[in-house]
């Protein structure tokens, strides 16, 4: 099973680091040279070999989740590639398995995955070309887009254009598969997609608990469920499309503002910030039924990916259940929701 893990990650602790190498995993893909000596100096303390791909920062700029540019955190920049793969020939604990890089979330670009896989198999070359080294695998991490325009509910709901890719993960295969026609040396190509596969396997059920309208006319409705649920929608802002469940057949033609219930203004299901720039990457408003209001249930679609692990209990809330349902159509809880006494669980008075 360990066989065919990859562990990355800019900050991997020593005992995380020792945990990979003892359970013989496929490879660790290494943030910086101080991570590369460690992991040489834990081998010779082991005596054995450290399978290692390099994480590199190609500088291909990605709308969302910029991590493949040197203002990130993470790997190698590009001219310290070469002394890096120098380095790790001349430790003894080595063992150099690949390459690696990820450009970023939800990259409905195509020219950035043009961009991103070009410049890794020119940087594989020239690893190639200078240290004769072929490497046995090209990583190209994820970040393939989730397109919410497939299977549409039939009810109306405004897709912002960039979580509208033109094209499909054959078109991504297609423009991959031409780049690595320039590499120099057979390799395997790893691809790491996440949202992509599971997205849509998820929808999160939310019931109105508040209504109010401004002077300037803009309804508002408070859900029950906010950032603390779908951090992502915060942090990430990643669109997910709303539907009132409650009134499904009745017209989503009226524009409401969406919020969480929580005590901080960006609990919300816009992007405050990005309207304040001109520049928002989420709708303003969500349509719904004119008559939408507290009691009704909103289903939010395209949740599957990531929520569930980065639910929280910020503001005392509660974390809520959830149901799988299966393909013959069986219903199970496989997370129960907090009760009160989970808030308190781990304290020691
Ligand atoms: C290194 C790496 N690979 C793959 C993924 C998966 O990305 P996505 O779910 O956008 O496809 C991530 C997500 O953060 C990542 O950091």
């Amino acid at each position: 099973m360990y066989k065919r893990q990859i562990f990355n990650g800019p900050g991997k602790t020593l005992n995380e680091l020792e945990n990979a190498i003892k359970l013989d995993i496929h490879c660790i893909n290494v943030d910086s040279f101080y991570e590369l000596k460690l992991l040489d100096s834990i081998a010779e303390r082991l005596k054995t070999k450290v399978k290692v791909s390099l994480r590199i920062v190609p500088e291909i700029i990605s709308p969302i989740l910029r991590t493949g540019i040197s203002t990130s955190k993470f790997g190698f920049e590009k001219n310290e590639i070469i002394k890096a793969y120098r380095l790790a020939l001349n430790l003894k604990g080595i063992e150099i398995k690949g390459i690696h890089a990820h450009f970023g979330s939800q990259i409905s670009d195509i020219n950035t995955w043009i961009n991103g896989s070009k410049a890794l198999v020119n940087i594989a070359n020239k690893i190639y070309d200078e240290l004769g080294l072929e490497l046995e695998h090209v990583n190209i991490g994820g970040g393939l887009p989730v397109d919410y325009t497939k299977n549409l509910v039939t009810t109306h709901y405004e897709i912002p254009e960039y979580f509208k890719p033109d094209f499909n993960e054959d078109d991504v295969a297609k423009v991959i598969a031409e780049s690595f026609k320039d590499l120099n040396f057979a390799s395997s190509l790893y691809i790491e997609p996440g949202r992509r596969i599971i997205a849509d396997s998820g929808i999160l059920l939310t019931r109105i608990v508040n209504f109010k309208e401004r002077s300037f006319n803009e309804k508002w409705l408070i859900v029950d469920a906010g950032f603390n649920v779908l951090l992502s929608s915060r942090v990430l802002q990643w669109y997910y499309p709303i539907l009132n469940i409650s009134k499904i057949s009745e017209k989503h033609d009226t524009a409401f503002r969406i919020g969480g219930p929580l005590c901080d203004a960006h609990d919300v299901y816009h992007d405050l910030e990005g309207e304040e720039k001109k520049k928002p990457k989420l709708p303003k408003h969500r349509f719904l039924p004119k008559s939408s209001s507290p009691g009704d249930l909103l289903a939010m679609l395209h949740v599957g990916a990531y929520g569930p692990e980065i639910m929280m209990n910020f503001n005392g809330m509660l974390k809520p259940p959830i149901v799988m349902i299966s393909k013959d159509s069986n219903v199970k809880i496989i997370r129960r929701g907090d009760r009160i006494e989970d808030l308190v669980m781990y304290e020691e008075f």
